[in-house]
């Protein structure tokens, strides 16, 4: 195969992969190379835009450490991970939606008795939430673990300070027999993501915000059930329609009510889907 040019040289491309054992490898590497080829084209890929390209990916993968994924980042800004997510979780009608997963979840967050302070000295007004877990058939769901995690009022989360000892507003809970938990943390309030790295100078260039509404993160499991990893949104927030990940669902949004002494209630049920 020699003398390739623009018109050929995909076919030839895809011959080279003709003998991948994988079907499904087979499959992706396939589409990829003609998308990608169809893409160049599409746009006459110059040179230096090819380079910059290379040079953009190099300072991503550079931005990444054991807490900062920038490659996903990248990838949920770009709407692809909500894409993916879309795609593969289509659950019954009735089952609480799930949404982004985020890269501000810790593996290992403090465990805490129902009724529990989850804030743990983080920064923001009060805030009681409460619920039940529950399956498609409204069956309670005995002991579901509940693990939460929130940015505080300075729109941070614990993992992105240099100097915090502990764990902050994030931790795991049981609910009870009947699948009801209750807890205190504070109020979500809308926060941008990170702009110091590749992802912020694509939203910079294209006169994006970085700014997701007002969140709080759960992780809802129990044996016998498909996990959740959803949000729960504040109503009226001005981010909720723009934002910058494409995680929000109306299904997820709530009004989180001010009580007369000032401090907020979240009321939010959740339902799993059954082990497929
Ligand atoms: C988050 O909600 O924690 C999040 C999700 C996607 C990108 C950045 C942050
Ligand atoms: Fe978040």
């Amino acid at each position: 195969m020699r003398n390739l040019n623009q018109d050929t040289i995909t076919e030839a491309v895809l011959a080279r992969f003709e003998n991948t054992p994988d079907p499904r490898l087979k499959q992706i590497i396939t589409s990829l190379v003609t998308h990608l080829h169809d893409f160049a084209r599409d746009v006459k890929l110059t040179e230096e835009e090819w380079f910059y390209g290379i040079q953009y990916l190099t300072a991503t993968g550079h931005k990444c450490t054991d807490v900062r994924q920038e490659f996903i980042l990248l990838s949920d800004v770009l709407g692809l991970s909500m894409l993916t997510i879309a795609m593969n979780q289509d659950k019954p009608a009735g089952c609480t939606e799930p949404t982004v997963f985020g890269p501000f979840f810790l593996e290992n967050a403090p465990h805490f008795e129902l009724g529990a302070d989850v804030s743990n000295g983080a920064s923001g007004q009060k805030c009681l939430v409460r619920g039940q877990v529950k399956g498609l058939g409204g069956e309670p769901v005995k002991g579901a673990k509940l693990n939460v995690w929130q940015a505080d009022d300075d729109g941070k989360y614990d993992v992105q300070y240099e100097n915090l000892s502990q764990p902050q507003a994030r931790g795991i809970l049981n609910a009870d027999d009947q699948g009801h938990f209750h807890f205190t943390t504070i109020l979500a309030e809308a926060y941008p993501i990170p702009t110091d790295g590749p992802v912020g100078t694509l939203l910079n260039a294209t006169k994006r915000h970085p700014w997701r509404p007002a969140h709080l993160h759960f992780m809802v499991e129990a044996p016998g059930y498909e996990r959740l990893i959803t949000h729960v949104f504040r109503d009226h927030d001005k981010y909720l329609d723009s934002d910058a990940v494409f995680g929000v669902r109306q299904s997820l949004v709530t009004d989180w009510v001010q009580q007369a002494d000032g401090t907020y209630l979240m009321e939010y049920d959740f339902v799993l889907n059954p082990q497929r």
